[in-house]
C-alpha cells in the first residue's frame, strides 16, 4: 500500500523541515515539497504535527523473572505502539544447562514470534560463561544478535556475572563485532547494604535506595570500563543513573576508551522519595539501580546533551503492584523482596517530550537522536531510527497540541498501576505506522497481534565506530 504523509514538519537527529513523506509498502519512498501524483491510496493531513521516527526502546523486560515473579510479556507490545515506539529490544537470559543460541530461539519462537505488535531484536544474557558458551559469542553475530550483556549485580542469583565472565565475553565478543552491555552496580557491596539493615530492621521500600547507593553504581561502572581497557573492547554501560558513572564514563571516553551509556527516563523524572510513598506504594518504584536524590537528575540531561550518554530507554518491567510487588511487603518480607522493575513503555516518549523537549532540556532533534537514531545503530539496526528514503516506514505523526493525564487507565501495559499516574501530558502520537502499516489511530491502537517482526542487527554497531 502506498501512503502519502502531506505537509509535516519531519524531524530527524539533525534538522526538521517542512515536506511531504511517500510509503511505498514497508519503506519510505520520497521525501519532498508538494510530492503529486504518487498513486498513493491513503493521505494523512500531517499540518501541525511532526513527523519522526518511530522510537527504539533498547533496553526492555518480557521475560524477566525475579524470585519467581515474571513481569507481562510481547502480548502486551501494543502499549509500546501507543507510545511511539516502534521496535524493542529485549533481554534474553541464558537458561541454566542450555546455551545462548537455544535459549534465544526457543524464547522467540514460543514467546514473540505470532505475539509481538512492534517489532523487536535482543539482547543475550549470559549466565553461565562455561568454554563452550564463550566459544559461542562469536555465532551472535551472524545470527543477527550484536549484543550481549551481563549482570554485575544481583548477587546469588543465577543471572549474576563475576569479572572473568565479562572479560571473556568482552575478548570473545569483540572478535565478531558485539558490544558487551554490562548492568553495572556491586553485586557485594549491595549484598552487604542489604543484609545489614534488614539486620537493623530497616526493611520498607524506602531502604531499596539504601541499600545501593551510588558508590555502588560508580564502583561498578569505573570497574567495568577498566575491564574494557584491558580487553582493548568497547563496553555500554545500561541504565546509567548517577553523577559518580557519568563521571567515570566521561573521564573514560575523554581518554578514548570506546564507552558508551544509556539512561532510562525514570531516573530523569523522578527521585528516591517516592520509595517513601505510604500504602506501600513505594514498592511501585522499587528498580534497580534504585532512584536518586534529585541532585542527580541535571548531571544526567547534560551527560545526555553533552553525548556522554547516547540514548533514553524505559527498561520497562511489567509486574504487577497488587499481586506481584507485594509480595515483598508482607510479614517477614523485606525490600530485597519486591520484584525490581517499572512498567513504563507506554510514556517512555511522551513524558520524556513532556518534561524534557516541553521544558527544554532537550532538543526536538536530541529527543529523536536518543529515543530512535542512536538506539538503532548502538544495535545495528540499520534500516531503523530516521526518516530517510529507503528505512523501514516506522514513522511516528506526533500531534504536539494534545493535552491529557497519563495513568494506569490509559496503558496498555497489562500490569495494574502505572509510574506516571496523574502527570500532565504534552503531546501524543497520534498516528504510528510499523512498516508503512498503520497500527495507531487517533492515539487508539488499531494493529493486529503478530505485526510486529524480528530484526536481525548488523555487528560493529555504534559502540565500535572510533575502533
Ligand atoms: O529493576 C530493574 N531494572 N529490573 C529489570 C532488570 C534490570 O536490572 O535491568
Ligand atoms: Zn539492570
Ligand atoms: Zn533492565
Amino acid at each position: 500500500m502506498k501512503i502519502l504523509i502531506k505537509n509535516g514538519t519531519v524531524l530527524t537527529a539533525e534538522s526538521e523541515y517542512i515536506a511531504d513523506v511517500l510509503v511505498d509498502g514497508e519503506r519510505i519512498a520520497a521525501i519532498g515539497m508538494n510530492l503529486s501524483d504518487t498513486g498513493a491510496e491513503r493521505v494523512i493531513d500531517a499540518a501541525g504535527k511532526y513527523v519522526m521516527p518511530g522510537g527504539i526502546d533498547q533496553h526492555v523486560h518480557y521475560s524477566f523473572v525475579y524470585k519467581g515473579s515474571k513481569v507481562r510479556g510481547f502480548e502486551t507490545t501494543d502499549a509500546c505502539a501507543v507510545g511511539g515506539t516502534t521496535t524493542v529490544v529485549e533481554f534474553v537470559n541464558q537458561v541454566k544447562g542450555k546455551g545462548l543460541l537455544e535459549s534465544l530461539e526457543e524464547y522467540k519462537r514460543t514467546d514473540a514470534e505470532g505475539i509481538a505488535m512492534v517489532d523487536y531484536a535482543f539482547h543475550p544474557v549470559m549466565t553461565d560463561a562455561r568454554p563452550e558458551v564463550v566459544e559461542e559469542i562469536p555465532k551472535l553475530a551472524e545470527a543477527g544478535y550484536p549484543t550481549m550483556k551481563l549482570f554485575m549485580a544481583y548477587k546469588g542469583q543465577f543471572f549474576h556475572a563475576d569479572d572473568e565472565a565479562i572479560l571473556k565475553a568482552l575478548i570473545k565478543g569483540k572478535e565478531a563485532g558485539i558490544t558487551v552491555m554490562v548492568h553495572a552496580e556491586n553485586g557485594d557491596m549491595v549484598d552487604y547494604l542489604t543484609k545489614k539493615l534488614i539486620s537493623e530492621g530497616k526493611t520498607g521500600a524506602y531502604y531499596h535506595a539504601a541499600s545501593r547507593p551510588p558508590i555502588v553504581e560508580g564502583e561498578a561502572t569505573s570497574r567495568a570500563i577498566y575491564l574494557a581497557e584491558l580487553a582493548e573492547a568497547p563496553i555500554y554501560i545500561v541504565h546509567v543513573t548517577c553523577k559518580d558513572a557519568i563521571k567515570a564514563i566521561k573521564e573514560a571516553q575523554q581518554r578514548g576508551v570506546p564507552v558508551y551509556g544509556e539512561t532510562c527516563a525514570h531516573y530523569l523524572l523522578f527521585d528516591e522519595s517516592v520509595l517513601d510513598l505510604p500504602d506501600e506504594e513505594g514498592a511501585k518504584f522499587v528498580c534497580s539501580p534504585a532512584l536518586r536524590t534529585r541532585d542527580h537528575q541535571q548531571p544526567l540531561w547534560d551527560a545526555l546533551n553533552n553525548g556522554w550518554l547516547n540514548a533514553i530507554s524505559s527498561d520497562h518491567c511489567g509486574f504487577d503492584w497488587e499481586y506481584q510487588k507485594h509480595l515483598g511487603m508482607g510479614e517477614g518480607c523485606s525490600f530485597a523482596d519486591i520484584p525490581n522493575g517499572a512498567p513504563s513503555v507506554q510514556n517512555r516518549m511522551n513524558a520524556i517530550w513532556t518534561y524534557g523537549v516541553c521544558t527544554g532540556k532537550l532538543s526536538k532533534q536530541k529527543f529523536v537522536e536518543v529515543m530512535s537514531t542512536n538506539p538503532a545503530k548502538n544495535n545495528g539496526l540499520t534500516s531503523k531510527g530516521s526518516i530517510t528514503v529507503g528505512y523501514d516506514a516506522d514513522i511516528v505523526i506526533f500531534d504536539p497540541d494534545y493535552r491529557g493525564i497519563m495513568g494506569v487507565d490509559s496503558c496498555l501495559e497489562g500490569v495494574d498501576y502505572s509510574i506516571y499516574e496523574g502527570m500532565e501530558q504534552k503531546g501524543r502520537p497520534e498516528t504510528v505506522l510499523l512498516r508503512g502499516k498503520v497500527i495507531v489511530e487517533n492515539g487508539k491502537y488499531t494493529g493486529s497481534k503478530g505485526d510486529g517482526h524480528f530484526v536481525p542487527g548488523k555487528s560493529f554497531g555504534k559502540a565500535y565506530e572510533h575502533l
